[in-house]
């Protein structure tokens, strides 16, 4: 399998912008939840875009064909976070999700970020399994938060225990 990985170019855009909307669809799945991404599911690509914390997006490239791309945001002086990741679903388990992460370390080393952080959503499992086995293996804040218009036909699962308090996700 000959993957190569170069620099995001504005002719990426319309297929990066339906792995943005795979992502988010998948997101309104796990979150049953249809109202996530507004009613454009591609929509959130543009903001990635134009977000003054973006230094880099590459795409990973199969015969031609773009099917993933990643990212480098960085908050503060020393503070990224890889944002997305995205491997069409075709093409995942092969590989190339570790091989844009791996690449997106070493430009953050580059640019001398000592903190490289990722934010999978609590439910998607998939993701932090993937991060996790990258070496993302530190906790560091977490996200609580009360819902104040619930959906009706959504139960929080569930499952996870911090410091010793249950936390439903
Ligand atoms: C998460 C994602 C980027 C992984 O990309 P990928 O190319 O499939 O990952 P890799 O093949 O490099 O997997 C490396 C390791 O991560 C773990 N992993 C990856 N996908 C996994 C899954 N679905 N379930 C459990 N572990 C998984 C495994 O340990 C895997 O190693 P193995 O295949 O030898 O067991 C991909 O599944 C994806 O695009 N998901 C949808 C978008 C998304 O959720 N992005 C993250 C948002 S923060």
């Amino acid at each position: 399998m000959n993957v190569s990985i170069r620099d995001y170019q504005a002719s990426d855009f319309e297929v990066c912008r339906s792995l943005w909307a795979e992502l988010t669809l998948y997101h309104q799945e796990i979150y049953e939840d249809p109202t996530i991404g507004g009613g454009d599911p591609g929509r959130g690509f543009e903001a990635y875009l134009n977000n003054t914390e973006r230094r880099g997006t590459w795409v990973a490239e199969l015969e031609g064909e773009v099917m993933a791309f990643s990212g480098l945001l960085v908050h503060w002086e020393e503070e990224g976070e890889i944002e997305p990741v995205i491997v069409s679903s075709p093409h995942r388990r092969k590989g190339i999700g570790t091989m844009l992460v791996r690449h997106v370390v070493e430009e953050a080393k580059k640019r001398k970020i000592r903190f490289l952080g990722a934010r999978p959503v609590a439910r998607n499992k998939d993701a932090i399994s993937f991060f996790v086995k990258l070496g993302f293996n530190r906790m560091g804040q977490i996200e609580l938060f009360q819902e104040l218009s619930p959906l009706p036909e959504r139960t929080w699962k569930p499952g996870i225990i911090i410091h010793g308090k249950e936390l439903r996700y």
